[in-house]
């Protein structure tokens, strides 16, 4: 079976200006030949100039979201051909607070999904319980539900990825216990319909709690949101993550 492959993925979420992009440059810097993946998310205004910060490294970039057309009149919206075309070869879909935010469904983030893929992009799907979820015992249900929905056909370890980020423990700095985490992705990895696929643990991940949760059996990186807009913390995620 072919292992799932380590991937740090930072999310900038609603944050970042030009002057930010020196935190790219230096995460660019100190990780010239990373032992796993690294890819930064950052809003799409800064797509273009941080492909140009980051050109020739080894960092990635991907949208924080895609349209599921590949263009028209939707105003607003940004396809995964624009995404493309600014740099970036993921997109993350499904975030929680897009779901929260825009009424995102399940359906609509793998019709999304499922246009990233036709062209030739890889998502990050996100799924996750909220805490009145978790405190009625539903969080399988949930995380395994918005699994199976927000799958789109074909998705396999080259064009998807999966974050489990419970929405409780986003921003929040508290995290589920070490079990708590191992439970979902165990659980996650079995309902995958390609073992390989890659997942990720999103919510609160910090330097000083990043390597444990990387020793967990079903964890193969993470999403981090707050943590990632510094090159200095992210820098200490990446490297936890290289030496799990
Ligand atoms: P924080 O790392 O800031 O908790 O955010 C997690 C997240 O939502 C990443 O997508």
């Amino acid at each position: 079976m072919t292992q799932a492959c380590k991937l740090a993925a930072g999310n900038w979420k609603m944050n970042g200006l030009r002057a930010d992009l020196a935190e790219a440059r230096a995460l660019a810097a100190a990780f010239p030949a990373p032992g796993c993946g690294i890819v930064l998310c950052p809003p799409a205004t800064l797509l273009c100039a941080m492909a140009e910060a980051v050109s020739g490294s080894a960092i990635g970039l991907g949208g924080q979201d895609c349209h599921t057309q590949a263009a028209g009149a939707h105003t607003g919206d940004i396809s995964a051909a624009m995404l493309a075309d600014a740099g970036a070869h993921h997109v993350i879909l499904g975030h929680s607070e897009r779901r929260a935010d825009h009424a995102e469904s399940s359906a609509l983030v793998a019709a999304k999904a499922h246009a990233a893929h036709a062209a030739g992009w890889v998502s990050i799907i996100c799924v996750g319980e909220t805490e009145a979820e978790r405190d009625a015992g539903e969080t399988l249900d949930i995380v395994l539900g918005q699994l199976a929905e927000s799958l789109p056909e074909g998705a396999g370890a080259a064009n998807t990825v999966i974050a489990y980020e419970p929405v409780w423990a986003i921003g929040t700095g508290r995290t589920p216990t070490l079990a708590q985490i191992a439970e979902v992705h165990d659980a996650l990895r079995a309902k995958l319909p390609d073992r390989a696929i890659s997942l990720l643990y999103g919510g609160s991940v910090k330097p000083g709690n990043a390597a444990e949760i990387f020793a967990i059996a079903n964890v193969d990186g993470a999403l981090v949101g707050g943590a990632s807009l510094k090159a200095a913390d992210f820098g200490a995620i990446i490297a936890a993550l290289e030496a799990a």
